[in-house]
C-alpha cells in the first residue's frame, strides 16, 4: 500500500483552475474515450477549468503514433462538439492547445513493462513540461481489468503519494456484479490504494439535476420540514428509457436492468431523497450520511417486492417495435429483464412505514427520469360536497430528465360560485432560468477529480450497501433464470403485474406518457 495521503496542497475551491496534472486514460482508443471523456476535457478547456500545465496519456493496445491518436480524437471531439453545440461555436484555439498536450503509449494492459514506461512518460512529462507530479489515472476499461490495472499500478510504484503530489484512480462502472465481487474488487484495489485516491464514477451523479436535489433539499428552508413520514405518503423514483437494447447486446444480455441501473443509479438517488442532513458540504460528511441511508434499506424480498419484466413486440407513435428476443445479438429465449420495479422500506426515524416505489425500464412509453414525492392528505376534508377525494393528493416532482425541473400539484378553487375544485401544477424548467452549459456529465466529475472533491464518487462502503439490497434477488435469478419474469408491450407502462405492487396499498404508478 503507498503511503497515506500527505499531499498539502491548498483546499481548491469549485471554479479555480485546477492544479498542474497529468491525466492517464487506460483504454483510450475505446467508445468511452470519445464519446465522452475527450468532449469533456474539451469543455473543461474551453471553460478555464483544466490546468495551463496538463498533459493526457493514452494507453491502449492499438498500434498508433502521438500523431495517429490525435487525429482520432481530433474527428471524434469535432463530431461530438458539433451535435452538442448548444449554439457555441467550436473553440479551435483551445481545443488545439488540448491537443499539442496529448500523448499515447501503446500496450497490453496484463504487460509489467506498459507500467514501466508510463512511469518513464510521467517523469518526462513533467521534466519537460512542468505537468508537476500529480496523475490521475482513468480506468476506461472493461471491469475486468480493474483490480489488475490497479495491482500492476502499484507494483510499478506508480500511486505513492507524497507531499507534492497526489496519485488519484478513477475507476469506471460497473463495480462489481454483485455483493460478493464488489466487495473483492474493493478488497484487491484497497490493497494498494487509500480509499481517498479511488474515485468510483457513477457518471449518473454528475448531471446537474441529480446534484441539485442536495441543493433543493439543504439550500431552502421550506421542504425539509415535511419531508418524512408525518406528511410523506410514498416516494417513486422512475429511470424510463424509450430505447432498447440498441448495439449493446453482449453487454446487456449478461447484466440486465437490475444490474445496469439499480445499485448505481437508482440507489444514489434513493439515498439522496432520503439521507439525514450531514454536517458538514465535505465528501465524508456526504458519503457517509448517504450510506446510511443505503444501510437502512430493507433488503429486498423478492417474492414479494419485485417485478421484473421483458418487452415483447409493441409501438409507439404508430411505429411497430421489436421485442427483446428478436433484437440483433440477443438470445431468443433470453430470459434477462429489461424492467424491474421494487417496493422499498428503510428503517429509519425519519421513514419507518413510507414506501419507495422504484422502477426502471427499456422500451417504456416516455423518457422520464423522475422521483414523485408524494404528500399525504389533510386529515380531514373541508369540502365533502364537492370532489376534492378524487383530487390528486399534493406531488412534488422533481424531475431529471429529460426536461430538467421540478413540478408541484395541488388543488386549487376553480373559479364560479359552486366551491369546486380542481388540480394544478407549479411548474419550474430550469432552461427558464439557467443557460444549459455543454455538458457530457463526465465534466464535474472528472474536473472534482483534479481538485480532489470525491462528494460525487462513490465510497467502498456505499457500492457495498447497494449490492446488499439486491443481492437476494440476484440469487433466486441466478438459481432460477426464469423467475418472476413478466412480458411487456415495448411503448408501454411496463408489466402490468407491477401496478399491483402500488395496488394492495392504495396507490399507483404516474403514468408515462
Ligand atoms: N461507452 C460508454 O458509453 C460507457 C458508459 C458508462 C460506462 N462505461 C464503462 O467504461 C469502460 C470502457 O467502456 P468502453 O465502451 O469505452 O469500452 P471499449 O470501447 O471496449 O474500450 C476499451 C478499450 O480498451 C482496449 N483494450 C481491451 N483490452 C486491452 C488490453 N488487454 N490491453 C490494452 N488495451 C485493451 C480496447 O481495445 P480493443 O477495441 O482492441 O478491444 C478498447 O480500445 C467500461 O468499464 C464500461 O462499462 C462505458
Amino acid at each position: 500500500m503507498s503511503t497515506p495521503l500527505t499531499n498539502t496542497a491548498k483546499r481548491l475551491v469549485h471554479g479555480d483552475k485546477a492544479p498542474s496534472c497529468n491525466l492517464v486514460i487506460f483504454g483510450a482508443g475505446g467508445d468511452l474515450t470519445r464519446r465522452l471523456l475527450m468532449p469533456a476535457l474539451y469543455n473543461l478547456v474551453r471553460t478555464g477549468l483544466l490546468p495551463d500545465r496538463f498533459s493526457l496519456i493514452g494507453v491502449d493496445r492499438q498500434d498508433l503514433t502521438d500523431e495517429g491518436f490525435r487525429d482520432r480524437l481530433d474527428q471524434s471531439v469535432r463530431s461530438f462538439a458539433s451535435e452538442k453545440s448548444y449554439s457555441v461555436e467550436f473553440d479551435e484555439t483551445h481545443w488545439k492547445h488540448l491537443l499539442s498536450q496529448v500523448s499515447y503509449v501503446r500496450g497490453d494492459f496484463n504487460d509489467p513493462d506498459l507500467y514501466r514506461t508510463l512511469k518513464q512518460r510521467l517523469d518526462g512529462e513533467n521534466r519537460n513540461h512542468a505537468t508537476s507530479e500529480n496523475a490521475i489515472f482513468y480506468l476506461a476499461v472493461a471491469s475486468r481489468f480493474f483490480g489488475l490495472v490497479v495491482d500492476h499500478l502499484g507494483q510499478a510504484g506508480l500511486v505513492e503519494e507524497g507531499p507534492e503530489r497526489y496519485r488519484r484512480v478513477i475507476i469506471e462502472k460497473p463495480f462489481g456484479n454483485d455483493y460478493e465481487s464488489a466487495r473483492a474488487l474493493n478488497q484487491q484495489i484497497l490493497r494498494t490504494l487509500h480509499e481517498d485516491q479511488v474515485y468510483r464514477m457513477d457518471h449518473f451523479l454528475g448531471k446537474e439535476t441529480v446534484q441539485n436535489i442536495m441543493v433543493k433539499r439543504f439550500a431552502n428552508g421550506i421542504f425539509e420540514p415535511l419531508w418524512n413520514r408525518n406528511h410523506i405518503d410514498h416516494v417513486q423514483i422512475t429511470v424510463a428509457e424509450t430505447v432498447g437494447v440498441e448495439s449493446r447486446a453482449g453487454f446487456y444480455e449478461a447484466t440486465g436492468a437490475m444490474r445496469d441501473m439499480v445499485p448505481n443509479h437508482v440507489f444514489q438517488l434513493l439515498a439522496l431523497i432520503c439521507m439525514e442532513p450531514p454536517n458538514s458540504f465535505c465528501a465524508d460528511a456526504i458519503r457517509t450520511e448517504k450510506t446510511k441511508a443505503l444501510d437502512a434499506v430493507h433488503v429486498i424480498n423478492p417474492l414479494t417486492d419485485i417485478v421484473r419484466g421483458q418487452y415483447r413486440n409493441g409501438s409507439r407513435d404508430g411505429k411497430d417495435l421489436k421485442g427483446y428476443r428478436e433484437e440483433d445479438g440477443i438470445q431468443p429465449e433470453s430470459l434477462n429483464e429489461t424492467y424491474v420495479a421494487m417496493k422499498l422500506g428503510v428503517d429509519s426515524w425519519r421513514w419507518s412505514g413510507v414506501p419507495f416505489y422504484l422502477r426502471t425500464g427499456k422500451r417504456m412509453a416516455q423518457r422520464s427520469t423522475e422521483i414523485s414525492i408524494e404528500f399525504k392528505r389533510p386529515p380531514f376534508s373541508l369540502f365533502r360536497d364537492t370532489q376534492t377525494e378524487e383530487l390528486e393528493p399534493n406531488t412534488l416532482i422533481l424531475k431529471l430528465q429529460p426536461d430538467e425541473g421540478a413540478s408541484l400539484a395541488f388543488g386549487a378553487k376553480i373559479p364560479g360560485p359552486a366551491i369546486q375544485l380542481g388540480q394544478v401544477h407549479m411548474d419550474f424548467h430550469y432552461k427558464d432560468y439557467f443557460q444549459n452549459a455543454p455538458s457530457t456529465g463526465y465534466e464535474t466529475l472528472i474536473y472534482d477529480c483534479m481538485i480532489g472533491d470525491a462528494t460525487l464518487f462513490q465510497r467502498a462502503d456505499s457500492v457495498e450497501a447497494g449490492w446488499r439490497i439486491v443481492q437476494p434477488y440476484l440469487d433466486l435469478c441466478k438459481a432460477q433464470p426464469d423467475a418472476l419474469l413478466e412480458f411487456y408491450p415495448a411503448g408501454g407502462q411496463g408489466p402490468t403485474k407491477a401496478d399491483a405492487l402500488l395496488e394492495t396499498s392504495g396507490r399507483k404508478w404516474r403514468k408515462l406518457s
